[in-house]
């Protein structure tokens, strides 16, 4: 079905999502053109990157916005918004983890956490943003979409912290 404009930021985040978890899970580039890494030390590396600049603030955003509106509008997908924040607590905690991991833990670990971020991805799209869009009134999803909007501007902003005192071109 097709994706409502509201949700669409977050969708694009989950196809980029679902590239880097392909890259864990195999373990080498998925394109040809693609440059991620073979080596684990560098993929987890890629992946805490990763985390920084989108999966952390797209996290932070579902929890604070799409995850309470689900439990507002959709009682009977309680079970699946609860396991859904238990995947980005126990997320959030692997990727923290895996600096201190060896690179033969990395070697098992990396797999896993590609295998379990594409599982939440596809639980998200396939049910929950479905259910969501099929539920919730239409002025409902218009203010979420600006609200996901604004936070999403001053992430950016926030991330790139010195751009208005650059100094001018002589
Ligand atoms: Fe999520
Ligand atoms: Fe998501």
């Amino acid at each position: 079905m097709k994706r409502h404009p509201s949700l669409i930021p977050l969708s694009h985040d989950h196809h980029d999502t679902l590239v880097v978890a392909q890259g864990l899970i195999r373990g080498r580039p998925t394109a040809p053109r693609s440059d991620w890494p073979t080596d684990r030390r560098a993929q987890a590396d890629r992946l805490a990157a990763f985390y920084e600049s989108s999966l952390q603030p797209h996290f932070a955003a579902e929890e604070a916005e799409v995850f309470p509106l689900a439990e507002r509008l959709l009682p009977d997908h309680a079970e699946l918004v609860k396991a859904l924040r238990k995947d980005h607590d126990d997320i959030r905690a692997e990727i923290l983890a895996l600096a201190a991991c060896s690179d033969a833990d990395l070697a098992v670990r990396l797999p896993a956490l590609g295998a379990r971020l594409e599982a939440h991805v596809r639980s998200e799209e396939r049910v929950l943003f479905e259910a969501l869009q099929n539920a919730a009134p239409p002025a409902e999803l218009d203010r979420l979409g600006s609200t996901l909007r604004q936070e999403r501007r001053r992430t950016v902003a926030c991330a790139t912290p010195g751009r208005a005192a650059a100094p001018s071109k002589p």
